[in-house]
Parts: structure tokens; sequence; C-alpha cells
């Protein structure tokens, strides 16, 4: 990539005020900007890769792909999580091909056997006795760095890690206002009610910039805009900061038709009852939080055009455990997704139109979208 086919054309300068100007349409498309997006984004930055609960006993496993690594992230025989990239050290075979499953104590190399432990290290590999000037230790699986918050395993691939503090819990303070406003919502003790996947044939950032503005809300999402009544006007939850949004007077819980919730997490408060709060904590994980429940998605960005979302509806253990009907409330939110990706779809098949070639523009309810791209840009220089 030259600099010059890098160069943001952003069309800002002849704009009015009351407008801002976007990423031209090849930031959507162009796999030379993905790649840029893979190295300098997803590989350097936190990921959240893996629900924790998902891999709840010694030797189950997952493999997330990350940037252009693959990733098999495993419960060892001590409870403890780890990751490790799927590379076997011997000639490089990719090692575990399943998306998860589990295994007894031990990864072995489809090749030529080479078998390394849950925590990474080389146990055995055949004729290793013939070569004794080679030490095991040598030749263990790459760790990744890895967190767990909210009940989820963040992974970072860069050798020196950013602050997990500063990024990711960054944002949900940038946009709560401050980082003990989630803890209420005990968001590692609730339990995966529902989960659904959405394939998207959308770039990853036409998802992004989709949830952090509600100018669509009205046109798009009639029932939630039927529950949270400010979203007509097009002002989302991610505006102003630590604002959440009011449910409807004549509303009585976070559900597809206004009726009743489930049972509120205890430590949710009186000021954030009957409220809607979004997170975008950047570059791939949106937190929704609700008094009795929180969805919470994470992006897998596969090429430049189709982004898979993973969408999973948390409740209190207690209401998971006792068979109670969450359809309505999952409902809502499950066509607030539909209806959100097929306005990304929508958007994505003009990315490459001479229309869009320049980009198009942010009205002041979505000026905030240009700050996620000055991100972007910085990122990928
Ligand atoms: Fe894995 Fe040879 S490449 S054992
Ligand atoms: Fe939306």
């Amino acid at each position: 990539m030259t600099t010059g086919e890098m160069a943001p054309a952003i069309v800002g300068s002849q704009l009015p005020a009351s407008l801002r100007g976007t990423l031209s349409g090849r930031y959507y498309t162009d796999p030379t900007i993905f790649a840029a997006e893979q190295a300098l984004i997803f590989e350097t930055g936190w990921f959240c890769a893996v629900l924790a609960a998902d891999i709840p006993s010694p030797g189950d496993f997952e493999t997330v792909q990350i940037g252009r690594e693959s990733v098999i992230v495993a419960r060892g025989r001590d409870g403890a999580v780890r990751a490790h990239l799927n590379v076997c050290r011997h000639r490089g075979a990719r090692i575990c091909t399943e998306e998860k499953g589990s295994v007894r104590r031990a990864f072995q190399c489809p090749y030529h056997a080479w078998t390394y432990g849950l925590d990474g290290s080389l146990v055995s590999a055949p004729h290793l006795r013939e070569m004794p000037d080679v030490d095991r230790a040598d030749f263990g699986l790459q760790q990744v760095h890895l967190r767990e918050w909210l009940g989820y395993v963040w992974l970072c691939l860069a050798e020196d890690p950013p602050s997990f503090e500063d990024t990711v819990i960054g944002d949900v303070t940038t946009r709560l206002g401050s980082p003990d406003a989630i803890v209420g919502y005990q968001v590692a003790d609730l339990k995966l009610g529902r989960r659904v996947e959405y394939d998207v044939k959308a770039n990853w950032k036409q998802i992004v910039e989709n949830f952090m503005e509600c100018y669509h809300c009205g046109t798009i999402h009639p029932e939630l805009s039927e529950v949270l009544p400010e979203f007509a006007d097009g002002l989302a939850a991610q505006y102003f900061v630590g604002h959440g949004a009011a449910f409807g007077e004549d509303v009585d819980g976070f559900t597809v038709d206004g009726s009743a919730g489930l049972e509120r997490i205890p430590g949710v408060g009186d000021d954030q009852d009957r409220r809607y709060y979004a997170i975008t904590v950047r570059p791939q994980v949106f937190v929704n939080l609700v008094p009795d429940h929180v969805v919470f998605h994470r992006m897998f960005p596969l090429t430049a055009e189709r982004t898979l979302v993973r969408c999973d509806w948390l409740y209190l253990p207690g209401v998971v455990d006792s068979g109670a009907d969450i359809d309505r409330s999952v409902e809502l939110f499950h066509r607030v997704n539909q209806q959100d990706f097929d306005a990304c779809e929508r958007c994505q098949v003009s990315m490459d139109s001479r229309s869009y070639a320049r980009g198009g523009v942010l009205v002041p309810s979505e000026h905030h979208i240009g700050d996620f791209h000055d991100w972007v840009l910085q990122k990928i220089g």
C-alpha cells in the first residue's frame, strides 16, 4: 500500500458546520485496508474472544481468529484459562481445526504428533529422546496475553499489550462517566440465556458506526422506539456521557412489546432502573445494559465485507435455571439486530459506488462517529 492510497478521503473542508465527512467508500471494501486493520487494530489491542463459561471444565477449548492469527483458548487442569497461537512449533501446522471442543489433557498436532499440554508446554514428540540437545521448554506454543473481565476472555496478541484499564475499561468509563457504573450489573455472574449468531455482509466499521448513532432509530426500530421513546428523536444513549435512555411511562420491561421483563439484577441502582445504556468498546464489542439483563455483542471480522456477530443475552442464573420465558426479552434486541444489520448490508453494497468514492456525511447527532474514524485512521497510519 502506498502512502497516497492510504490518505483519508474525508470531504471535511468544504462542508457546512453542521456536517462532518465520513471515511470514503473504499475503507469498507479494500482488502489492503482490511489487512492494515487486522495488523494494526485487531492484532495490537485487546480482543474479546470467548465467554469464559463456554469453556467451564479442564480441557475445554475454543479456537478464535484474531486478525490473521488463529488462537486456542483452553481451560487448564488448574482451572485457569490460557491462550496460545494455534501454530505447531515443529513445521507450523494448524494444530486445532475445530471451533470448539474438549481434550483430555493435551493437544496433538495431526501432522507429526508433537503434543502440547493445556498450558502450551511441549509434552512429547516422536523420537525426542534421540535429540538430547533439544530442550522441550524451548518449544512450547506461543502464549497470548489474557485478561478475564465481565465473564469474557480478552486476548491481546501484541508483545507489549496496551493498558487494559486505559483501553477496554477506558471506553466503558468514557461512555458511562465512571468505571463503577457497570459494576452493579454483575456481568461476570450472569448466565447465558440465549445466543444468536449473525453473519453480516458488511465491513465491521459499518456495524460499529450503526451502533454509535440513533439517527436511524425512529426509522428502522419501531419496537425499540416504543420502549425508549427518546430514541424516536434520534439521540442515542451513546451521545451523552452517563446518560441511560428512559423506558416509556407505560412500558413495564425491556421486551418486544413492553411487557414485564425478568428479575432485576440486585446491584442495579435505582438511578439505573428503567434505563438502557449502550457502550461501544473498540474495536469489536457492544455492551447493552438494562435492569434485568445484559446484551453483549462480539464482532469477528472475517473479510473486508463480512463480519460474524455473536450476540449473548445474559440473565441472573436463577432466571435461566428456572426456565423462565425469556422469549419476549430476547426478541426485542434480536429484532434490533436484524434491523441494524440489514441497514449495514444496505450501505455496504454502495461502498464501491462512484457516488460514495469521497464518502458521505455525518449529521450533528452522528458527529462522534467522526472520532471513531479518526481513531481508525490513527491506528492504521
Ligand atoms: Fe506439527 Fe510436525 S507440524 S508435528
Ligand atoms: Fe440501531
